[in-house]
């Protein structure tokens, strides 16, 4: 009796101990040194990853955000800006009081007008509240990214904006004060459905367009002109009756060079040379890019071999698309060809690199191929029969797809809940820091129309993946903001410190449940994520205080090839749940 109340008291003042010190080590915001290791790293099979019944959930975010969302970037202020095109004159929401409305020429009528529509806004993720933005240089159908101080940073477009750079946010401005800040004729050549894609050194490289067989690189300095023009022949040789060559898929890869894909045929370019390194096996099957639009995304970067230096592997998926002539069929017939079902992989750092080709649970076109904090992906938006273009597609696919890269061909991919609007044309997703997939957008015409088969989606809808069903909650890490290191340098250790409040006493964990993930978030539109990457850090140790608190040494990524300078969302995994996202910052 009297051994057993010692024993009890000696337990109580420990817990109590601890727990003072958890709470004083908060209080003075000083480093708790968390004891106990836990075993079993390279050689310990991860227990499987939690499980679900569920297969996602749809909610409605936003009844009218206003602008139609074609092109989004989420800025590490936690807003996404989404623009449209200025050309419809046209949108559901208009400049607030003290923004001037804009004035232009109509082309049919020759008179002289003015836009008081916004056609660009800041959605704020945690209130789901917009505030208009101007944007007047026409950005209809350009591209864009994230620059390594937080600057969003957008190239090309339609008419007068055509040649245009023009930048929104950063450490020049803060809060409502941020709006557009244009630089007309900055690009060299006309990129319209060109790609952008942020390269080792933090700079932008922009490829392609329609009729623009050349790539140039963005200037450092916010208003200057870029440089030169590279004439890249491929683009001409990859363009044909329907062009299908047009907002090219490109990849920073591990060796600082840049996979693009075009059409059906790809290759490496080195942005250093300018040369072509390497050219890979044609992908049979049907076009792949706009306007046949299919999608592309690279599978996570498994950095776990950076002790020795990698050598890290590169794998690309490319997936979806149409015939290289059914843009030509739904323009000049209005019927719509089935979109193609085949998912293809590579391995484009192999010596002998081979398309490894499977089948989709349903057919897909402008569809988004978005990397999940966990390392799944998800397949979202998008139609069933046609292509990207006005009144071009039919079928809306409402179905989003998850997509396990780990398992055996024939069975990575699982359907999800159905939604019920239709996303095709224009239309566009984001992961979000909580893990849930933001969706919006779809614009199948020239204009916006409130009644219509399509009509101009301006409701913002949010999608839950499974790892974020309730049953799935205590398993999930939370990341102490206040411990874990948020400015990384490269090659360098850095702590995360988490809770498992559920798991107390957990002994069972060991270093293979645990996975440490970071998110660059992309620029999307048109069906393809610019410089979007998963990395899958590599862990030196977890120790524990057994009370349910954690901390991780993990390594940054070694270099800007592996990972671009710039804002990441840094994720916990434990066996498959994620934590909620922390911005940190690495160079
Ligand atoms: C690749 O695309 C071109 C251009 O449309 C086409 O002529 C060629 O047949 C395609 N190749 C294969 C193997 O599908």
């Amino acid at each position: 009796m009297t051994t057993l109340t010692s024993v009890i008291v000696i337990l109580t003042i420990l817990t109590l101990t601890l727990t003072f010190f958890v709470v004083d080590a908060k209080q003075k915001k000083q480093k708790l040194q968390i004891p106990f290791p836990i075993f079993g790293g390279g050689q310990a099979t991860a227990k499987p990853d939690f499980d679900t019944a569920s297969i996602g959930q749809w909610e409605i975010l936003s009844q009218n955000s206003g602008v139609s969302a074609m092109q989004i970037n989420l800025m590490p202020t936690n807003k996404i800006v989404v623009y449209d095109a200025t050309i419809y004159r046209l949108s559901r929401l208009q400049y607030t009081k003290g923004m001037p409305c804009v004035p232009y020429r109509d082309d049919r009528t020759l008179q002289n007008k003015i836009d008081c529509f916004a056609h660009s806004m800041e959605y704020d993720i945690e209130t789901n509240l917009v505030r208009p933005l101007k944007v007047t240089q026409d950005p209809w159908c350009s591209c864009g990214g994230l620059t390594p101080d937080g600057t969003l940073v957008s190239a090309g477009g339609f008419q007068d904006g055509t040649r245009t750079i023009r930048h929104f946010g950063g450490p020049t401005c803060k809060g409502n004060n941020c709006d557009w800040r244009e630089y007309k004729n900055t690009l060299q050549e006309d990129r319209w459905y060109g790609t952008q894609t942020i390269l080792a050194n933090g700079d932008f490289i922009v490829v392609g367009g329609r009729r623009a067989f050349s790539y140039e690189y963005l200037p450092k300095q916010e208003g200057l002109k870029t440089e030169r023009i590279y004439f890249f022949p491929f683009l001409y040789e990859t363009s044909d009756i329907d062009e299908n060559n047009l907002y090219p898929f490109t990849h920073l890869i591990p060796d600082g060079n840049l996979f693009i894909f075009s059409n059906n045929r790809s290759l490496l370019l080195n942005p250093k040379t300018n040369k072509v390194v390497r050219t890979y096996p044609v992908l049979p099957g049907g076009a792949r890019n706009y306007p046949a639009s299919g999608t592309s995304a690279l599978l996570p970067i498994d950095l776990s071999n950076q002790d020795n230096n990698g050598p890290y592997k590169a794998e690309v998926l490319i997936c979806g698309g149409n015939s290289h002539d059914a843009f030509y069929i739904a323009e000049t017939k209005k019927t719509f060809e089935p979109c193609l079902k085949d998912c293809n992989r590579m391995i484009i750092t192999d010596k002998v690199p081979k398309w490894e080709t499977e089948q989709m649970p349903s057919s897909r076109t402008m569809g988004d191929c978005l990397n999940l904090p966990n390392g799944q992906l998800l397949f979202i938006n998008g139609a069933q029969k046609g292509t990207a273009g006005w009144w071009d597609a039919d079928s809306p696919n409402l179905t989003p797809a998850l997509y396990y890269p780990e398992r055996k061909n024939g069975q990575r991919f699982k359907q999800m809940a159905p939604t019920k609007i239709s996303r095709m044309y224009h239309s566009t997703s984001a992961v979000l820091p909580n893990g849930k997939i933001w969706v919006a957008g779809s614009n199948t015409h020239d204009t916006y129309k409130d009644i219509d088969k399509f009509p101009t989606e301006t409701r913002v809808e949010g999608f839950s993946p499974p790892y974020l069903d309730q049953t799935l909650d205590k398993h999930k890490p939370i990341m102490i903001d206040e411990f874990t290191g948020k400015n990384l340098k490269y090659g360098h250790k850095f702590e995360i410190q988490f809770m498992l409040p559920n798991d107390v006493g957990n002994n069972d964990l060991s270093k293979a449940d645990i996975k440490v993930t970071m998110y660059f978030p992309p620029f999307t539109t048109h069906g393809y994520s610019m410089s979007q990457r998963l990395l899958l850090l590599n862990i030196r140790s977890i120790s524990t205080d057994r009370q349910g608190l954690y901390s991780i040494v993990a390594l940054a990524p070694p270099s800007g090839e592996l990972a671009p300078p710039g804002y990441y969302l840094l994720y916990v995994v434990h066996r498959s749940v994620p934590s909620t996202g922390l911005w940190i910052h690495i160079e």
